[in-house]
């Protein structure tokens, strides 16, 4: 199939991306699994936007560039802010019921926010806005929705990116698709880890895509661990910062409030902060958890404020409007990515990313909370710009130049849970499974929530073993090739993402070193930057990452 401009993730920003093009391009959207689950869908804060009376574009610019501990791109940041109301008034006009107060956005807080800045539909914002984006691309005859395809590589003519191939996880077979820009807009990483809250499917394909194509990534030792995911559901079921936002408080399994010693942030302090002090807290008390409590917000806020935490936690037999709830952090959020530009595009023509698969450097060392689906949208919105601008124009769409396949799918406003909590997580039997929970359990013990130069080291070596066992297998007939495809990809993004660690021998933002446990601006100031046709690391600062 030949299109204008093929979409690899069907998440807010690849939905946006295809939504902001003219309609006289012709677009593909290439979905793993079916279209609606992706860590958007499952994102439950909402958007970070200044429409708070004091507020600022200033302060919110502040807020993310402390969060991104000296590694943000003041650009990309300002470029965030700036345009993130538009953009969230953008989602409304396409039909997003965002929640009203007094006749404008109600507006939730979260960690290291210094004002009222999170514009939610209660607390399943991802899955609202996932609805209604499936919906207006539903409408459109130019946009068509491919569902159960896994990208396997990135073409090239000469230099420049020309298409894809992928395997049709239903009927076995190898598709090509030919287009004039390709965007991979595939999610984050934390499939690779063996508790997350993340989709299942995020196992980082469009990064080891670009880097297997020559493309440079960056950043990639910077995994956000979310400090409070309910601990009795699998996969994880996060409880939304917002939750801390209106004044939960955490106790540990003794029932002491541990923040007050640490941060004057308490509750709210930045992530990383909580989430090591989280995981000490649990080795304290030898505990697999500790507790976050909501009962002061009385039955009456927590239902109306957070109905779809209410409802699962009951499901599993907690009424949080009596009990406190055991929370422990989970692999969430890749602050780095496919380097990409303002506008979206990679080191290789052709191909763009956006999303969190991309790294602008908006997020820095650190993402501040809820900036992310902004971020989707605006950078969603420079990219299709660029596109507009780039790609020459075609005759307006008719139903001969329609992409000429049906969509596969339609999606309430309310949609469906784009994960069915309480089913437990699917499991693919077998072998390469198995290799799946090895490389897991290594990036928990060795990439995780903190890290040692000798842990990562002997991990490299581990997973080089674990590598050669999977060549071993994916030569017999009998494995799925669609799983291996997946594993192929979980090894090399496992891979870059401790050989980045590794070399970063300070702690920064949300990668932690025992080893080095201080940041060190005068040596490590810089991004790590890899890319196949160099060996190793090498580290940038931001102004030297687009010289050639
Ligand atoms: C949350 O609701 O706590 C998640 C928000 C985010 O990660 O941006």
């Amino acid at each position: 199939m030949e299109v204008d401009v093929l979409i690899l993730g069907a998440g807010i920003a690849g939905l946006s991306v295809a939504l902001k093009l003219p309609s006289n391009f012709r677009i593909a959207v290439v979905s793993k699994s079916n279209a609606g689950c992706s860590n958007s869908g499952l994102a439950q804060g909402g958007l970070a936007g200044v429409f708070a009376e004091h507020d600022s574009f200033a302060h919110h610019i502040r807020d993310t560039i402390k969060a991104g501990d000296g590694l943000c791109s003041e650009r990309a940041v300002e470029l965030l802010v700036n345009n993130a109301p538009q953009e969230i008034a953008w989602l409304k006009s396409c039909g997003v019921p965002f929640d009203i107060e007094d006749g404008r956005f109600a507006l939730g807080r979260e960690g290291a926010h210094k004002f009222r800045r999170i514009v939610h539909v209660k607390d399943a914002t991802g899955n609202s806005v996932i609805g209604t984006l499936l919906n207006k691309v539903g409408e459109q005859k130019n946009i068509v929705v491919v569902e159960n395809h896994i990208g396997i590589d990135f073409s090239l003519e000469g230099n420049v990116c020309t298409g894809c191939s992928f395997f049709d996880l239903r009927k076995k077979t190898m598709v090509f698709f030919k287009a004039r820009a390709v965007v991979a807009a595939t999610g984050g990483v934390g499939s690779l880890y063996p508790e997350t809250c993340n989709a299942e499917g995020a196992t980082g394909d469009g990064l080891a895509m670009a880097y297997r194509a020559g493309a440079r990534v960056a950043d990639l030792e910077f995994v956000q661990f979310h400090p409070t995911a309910f601990t009795q559901s699998q996969p994880a079921f996060l409880i939304s910062e917002r939750v801390r936002g209106e004044g939960a408080i955490l106790l540990d399994s003794e029932g002491k409030r541990f923040m007050e010693r640490v941060h004057p942030g308490l509750e709210l302090a930045p992530r990383d902060v909580l989430t090591r002090e989280i995981a000490k807290a649990m080795e304290g008390t030898k505990s697999k958890s500790v507790f976050l409590d909501m009962r002061n917000l009385g039955a009456g806020k927590i239902i109306s404020l957070f109905p779809n935490i209410y409802r699962t936690c009951k499901q599993y037999g907690i009424d949080i409007t009596r009990e406190s709830i055991p929370v422990s952090p989970t692999a969430h959020y890749l602050c780095g990515g496919v380097l990409v530009d303002i506008f979206g595009r990679t080191s290789i023509p052709g191909l763009f990313a956006a999303g969190e698969s991309a790294c602008n450097g908006v997020h820095g060392a650190n993402r501040l909370a809820s900036n992310s689906l902004s971020e989707c949208v605006v950078f969603a919105g420079q990219l299709a710009g660029f596109l507009r601008r780039e790609i020459p124009v075609r005759s307006e769409a008719s139903d001969e130049q329609g992409v000429g396949m049906v969509n596969s799918f339609r999606l309430g406003i309310e949609g469906k849970a784009p994960t069915d909590f309480s089913s437990g997580k699917k499991v693919s039997p077998g072998p390469m499974q198995s290799i799946a929970d090895q490389i897991r359990l290594l990036m928990k013990d060795y990439a995780g929530i903190s890290r040692t130069g000798d842990g990562l080291t002997n991990s490299l070596a581990e997973l080089s073993r674990i590598k050669t066992e999977f060549e071993q297998l994916r030569e017999k007939p009998e494995t799925d090739e669609g799983i291996s495809f997946e594993v192929r990809n979980m090894l090399l993004v496992s891979e870059l993402v401790m050989r980045a660690a590794v070399a970063r021998e300070e702690s920064r933002g949300c990668h932690f070193r025992k080893d080095f446990p201080e940041r060190n601006d005068g040596l490590w100031m810089k991004h790590s930057i890899m890319d196949k046709n160099k060996k190793g690391v090498c580290f940038l600062g931001s102004g030297e990452l687009w010289e050639r």
